[in-house]
């Protein structure tokens, strides 16, 4: 099992809708992305995209990992590779939206990320189906950041 950056496109769409249910949100973002992926038996089972947003700025827009192999740390391992790569990008600063409860948000706290500010009724706005997590429906979502030092 390695990690490895790919072409974007290359990555299996049910891969991606796993942390992103709106397909047309993916191919928003999808286009000449870094791609960082974790691969095993020849399948890609993780993967990661990100954009650079500003000249030393870069945002997260995906990244998940097949539900199969969850909870064995191969998404703390490529969360922590992709934060590698952007710093030998010179990047400085990298944010994302998540989920203003739930296991991800303490992923990310546990790579350093910090809350940036609230974005209010975020699910309602740019998902026409509710997303649901636990038995609650995600309202508002959180802007995340972390420098990288
Ligand atoms: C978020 C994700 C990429 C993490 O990958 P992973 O391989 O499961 O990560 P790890 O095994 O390193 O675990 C990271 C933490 O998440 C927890 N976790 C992972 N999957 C979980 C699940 N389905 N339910 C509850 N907790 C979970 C782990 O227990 C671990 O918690 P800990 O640090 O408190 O021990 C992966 O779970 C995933 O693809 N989730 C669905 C897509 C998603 O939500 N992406 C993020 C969008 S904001």
């Amino acid at each position: 099992m390695g990690y490895k950056e790919v072409c974007a496109g290359e990555v299996p769409l049910p891969l991606l809708l796993e942390a992103d249910p709106s397909e047309r949100s993916i191919a928003s973002y999808r286009k000449n992305a870094w791609c960082f992926a974790v691969h095993s038996a020849g399948e890609t089972i993780g993967a990661c995209i990100v954009k650079p947003i500003g000249v030393k700025t870069a945002e997260i827009f995906n990244i998940a990992v097949c539900p199969p192999f969850q909870k064995q740390g191969i998404g703390s391992g490529l969360l922590s590779y992709t934060l590698g790569e952007l710093k030998a990008r010179n990047m400085q600063r990298v944010e994302l939206n998540t989920g203003a409860f739930g296991y991800q948000l303490t992923y990310y706290q546990r790579h350093g990320f910090r809350v940036d500010r609230v974005l209010k009724n975020h699910f309602l706005e740019h998902y026409s189906e509710p997303i649901i997590e636990n038995g609650l429906q995600h309202l508002d979502a959180l802007r995340l950041y972390r420098v990288l030092d």
